[in-house]
């Protein structure tokens, strides 16, 4: 538990152990606050402007692999409870987190800090991290945490209205490409991963990351943000900043859907900085496919002349070789490239 940064990072200068090498190092120039991260109005979605919206996600999948989402239909007040239920855990006594803190990363439902690799990683990353399954909800509510007391309760209700919200973002996508609306409404969404992160205020943020360059495993994410900036995309060679915007999601494109459209959507590197001032909490809502779901590019989405860009696997094989890549997430997809 002392290994958390929440539990000592108050007065301190930041450690050794957190200062990463300078070509990664943030530094301290302005990443300009962005405004060009498309902006997706949902309540147009319904009706006549469907279409329209539809091509909107994958322009912005195609471009960015990131938008945001306003008017997406999960209730503010939800939002809002579930978002400070989250700091209230990361704020409670020890004493109360002790029971799910675990530094063994096959625990399913575990607290603990930085990367699933805390002994042998180079840098550790400046932030707590509280991850739990929520399929099947009724099975897995069981093993999440009990305090603050209505975290079941509140995080069941935000977590049937997160993969909501994301199985309709994914049948604007299938509209989009051509495919029939439920094409990624089974197997290929079935499994959906709750991860809150906790970035306290940080003595050097030109220094250290909260979470280093990488991309998202798996078929889409659900991010909220909260109210504090700390999310870059980086896109033709420089980072860009995604503002936090009132009452919006941010959606990215995972892995297996860059597979899946054989690079049509694209899975964009991305990054959370820290900042000195206010504590930051994020919760990603991650929705993969189940273990044994088969992936491979489909083949209608492909132009006649056009040949897939990589072989057939399981979600799982994808996964164990993700995890075993610490530090070089950018190889992640090499093992399922097909060579032409
Ligand atoms: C992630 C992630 C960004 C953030 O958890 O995969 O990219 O802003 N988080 O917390
Ligand atoms: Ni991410």
């Amino acid at each position: 538990m002392e290994k958390l940064v929440s539990s000592w990072f108050n007065d301190q200068p930041l450690p050794q152990s957190y200062i990463f090498p300078p070509d990664t190092r943030p530094g301290n120039h302005i990443i300009p606050g962005c405004t060009t991260i498309p902006v997706v109005d949902l309540s147009k979605a319904s009706g006549l402007h469907r279409t329209g919206i539809a091509q909107q996600i994958l322009k912005a999948s195609r471009e960015f692999g990131f938008f945001q989402v306003v008017n997406h239909g999960v209730p503010e007040n939800l939002v809002n409870d579930t978002m400070i239920l989250f700091k209230e855990f990361f704020e409670l006594p020890a004493e109360d987190k002790a029971d799910v803190y675990s530094e063994d990363p096959k625990r399913p439902c575990r607290l603990y800090t930085s990367s699933s690799s805390y002994e042998t990683e180079k840098v550790h990353l400046w932030r707590d991290n509280l991850r739990h399954p929520c399929h099947p909800l009724e099975e897995c509510i069981k093993i999440w945490p009990q305090k603050p007391t209505r975290y079941r309760e509140t995080v069941a209700a935000y977590s049937i209205e997160a993969k909501k919200l994301g199985l309709r973002i994914l049948e604007l996508v299938s509209e989009g490409l051509g495919l029939s609306p439920g094409f990624f409404g089974d197997k290929l969404s079935e499994s959906v991963l709750l991860s809150v992160n906790h970035y306290p205020p940080c003595p050097d943020p030109s220094l250290t990351l909260g979470v280093s360059k990488h991309c998202d495993p798996n078929l889409l994410t659900i991010l909220h943000q909260g109210d504090v900036y700390g999310l870059q995309v980086y896109k033709d060679g420089e980072w860009i900043g995604v503002e936090p915007l009132h009452n919006a999601f941010v959606v990215n494109i995972g892995h297996q859907l860059q597979i899946i459209s054989n690079n049509k959507l694209k899975s964009a590197e991305h990054r959370a900085v820290t900042n000195s001032k206010v504590a930051r909490t994020t919760a990603a809502f991650f929705i993969n496919p189940s273990d044994d779901c088969i992936i491979e590019p489909v083949g209608s989405l492909m132009d006649t002349d056009e040949s897939p860009a990589y072989r057939a696997f399981r979600f799982k094989e994808f996964l164990l070789n993700y995890i075993s890549l610490t530090g070089n997430p950018e190889k992640s997809l090499e093992p399922f490239k097909l060579h032409a």
